[in-house]
C-alpha cells in the first residue's frame, strides 16, 4: 500500500491557498516568530523602510510560505516567488531582481538548494542592493555592476544547518517555526472546517489535533479526508468517533504516527537492532529517499523521542521500544 505520509504531507497548492491565512491575525500559533515578524513590520512601516530580509525555517507544512505572504500583505508590497533548485544560473537570479519594485518581497523556497554559485551573487544583492556580474570572457572579461532596487529576501529552508555562514548572516532575522501544540491544531481545523463549509464538533478537531504530527498542512489533509468518510459512513458531522475511525481506516495511530513513520520504527528495531544505522542504510531499508527521511519524518520522530541522531547514525528512543512492546538493550529485567 502506498504509504499514508506520502498524500498527506504532500502540498496540493488549490487547497493550500485557499486555507492560507490572510494575515497575522489568523496565523495561529508560533506566537514569538509571530510577534519578532509582526513587530519589524510595524517599525519598517512606521519609518517608511523596507522590511529586512527573513529567514524561516523548519520541517514542511508549518506555515513557512504563508508567513512570507502574510509579510508582502502587511507591508503592502508584492511578491514574487521561486525557489533554490529553480534559480540555475546568476542570469535568473538577475532577471528576478532587476523585475523587482522597490520594497517588494522575493520569496526563495528550498533556499538551502540554491546553487553556491547563484548564491555568492546574493551575497552583494543582500546586502548593498547591487549585482556584479561578469561579462563576456578571457581578456575582454570586466564585471558591469547593476544597481538593485531596494527589496525584502524572504527566504524558507527545511533544513537550516545547510546554509553556508555568509548567507546566514545577511538576515535580519531567522524564525524557526515549531511543531504546533494540540490547541493550535483545534483553532486551525476549527477555522479551516469553516471554510470548507463541514461541520466539526470539538472533540472532533481535537482528535485530529492529536493525530496530524503537530503540522497544518496535515491536519488540514486529513480534515479533507475526515470530511469524505463523514459524508459516506456517517451523517456529514464529524464527531469524536467519525474522526477516529477515519484516521484507523488509513492506519494513523493513537500517537500520530503512519505507515513510513512505523516501518522506519520497524527497521531500526529490528532489523539494525535499536541501531545506529546510516541514513543511507535506513532510506534503502524502507524505501524513502534519504533526504525525505531526513526532512519530514525524522523531526517528529526525533522530538517525541521515538528516535535519536548520533554521530555514528539513526538510534531507537525510549518511546520507540515502548510502541513496539521491546525491552531497550541493556536493561535489566527487573527494572522493567
Ligand atoms: N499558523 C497557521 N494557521 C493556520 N493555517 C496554517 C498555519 N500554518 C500553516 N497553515 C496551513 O498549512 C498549510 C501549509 O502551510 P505552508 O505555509 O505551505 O507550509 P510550509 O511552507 O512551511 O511548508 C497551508 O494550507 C496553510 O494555510
Ligand atoms: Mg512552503
Amino acid at each position: 500500500m502506498e504509504p499514508a505520509r506520502q498524500r498527506f504531507e504532500t502540498p496540493d497548492r488549490a487547497f493550500e491557498s485557499s486555507m492560507r491565512p490572510k494575515d497575522f491575525a489568523e496565523f495561529t500559533g508560533q506566537l514569538k516568530v509571530r510577534e519578532r515578524l509582526e513587530l519589524m513590520v510595524q517599525a519598517a512601516r512606521g519609518r517608511g523602510d523596507v522590511l529586512n530580509h527573513v529567514l524561516l525555517s523548519g520541517p514542511p507544512g508549518l506555515g513557512k510560505t504563508t508567513l512570507a505572504y502574510i509579510l508582502a500583505e502587511s507591508m503592502g508590497v508584492n511578491i514574487k516567488c521561486t525557489s533554490g533548485p529553480v534559480i540555475d544560473k546568476p542570469g535568473d537570479l538577475a532577471g528576478l531582481l532587476t523585475s523587482l519594485e522597490t520594497g517588494d518581497v522575493l520569496f526563495i523556497d528550498e533556499v538551502h538548494r540554491m546553487q553556491r554559485a547563484v548564491e555568492e551573487y546574493l551575497y552583494a544583492a543582500m546586502e548593498d542592493f547591487v549585482l556584479d556580474i561578469m561579462i563576456d570572457q578571457g581578456p575582454q572579461a570586466r564585471s558591469v555592476r547593476i544597481p538593485l532596487p531596494r527589496f525584502t529576501l524572504v527566504a524558507a529552508t527545511t533544513r537550516s544547518g545547510l546554509l553556508s555562514a555568509p548567507l546566514r548572516s545577511r538576515f535580519g532575522l531567522h524564525a524557526r517555526l515549531d511543531y504546533y501544540a494540540p490547541d493550535d491544531l483545534t483553532t486551525i481545523l476549527t477555522r479551516s472546517a469553516g471554510l470548507l463549509g463541514v461541520e466539526i464538533d470539538a472533540a472532533g478537531a481535537e482528535e485530529i489535533a492529536r493525530r496530524c504530527r503537530g503540522t497544518p498542512r496535515v491536519a488540514n489533509n486529513l480534515l479533507r479526508w475526515v470530511r469524505d468518510f463523514a459524508q459516506v459512513r456517517a451523517d456529514g458531522r464529524i464527531t469524536h468517533a467519525v474522526a477516529a475511525d477515519a484516521l484507523a481506516m488509513l492506519e494513523i495511530d493513537a500517537d500520530g504516527l503512519d505507515e513510513m513513520d512505523k516501518r522506519i520504527l520497524d527497521v531500526i528495531l529490528n532489523r539494525f537492532r535499536g541501531g545506529p544505522v546510516g541514513i543511507q542504510s535506513l532510506a534503502v531499508s524502507v524505501g524513502e529517499e534519504a533526504d525525505t527521511i531526513e526532512d519530514v519524518y525524522e523531526p517528529f520522530l526525533i522530538q517525541e523521542g521515538f528516535l535519536h541522531r548520533t554521530p555514528q547514525g539513526r538510534m531507537a528512543g525510549p518511546r520507540a521500544y515502548q510502541k513496539f512492546g521491546l525491552r531497550p538493550p541493556g536493561q535489566q529485567a527487573e527494572l522493567l
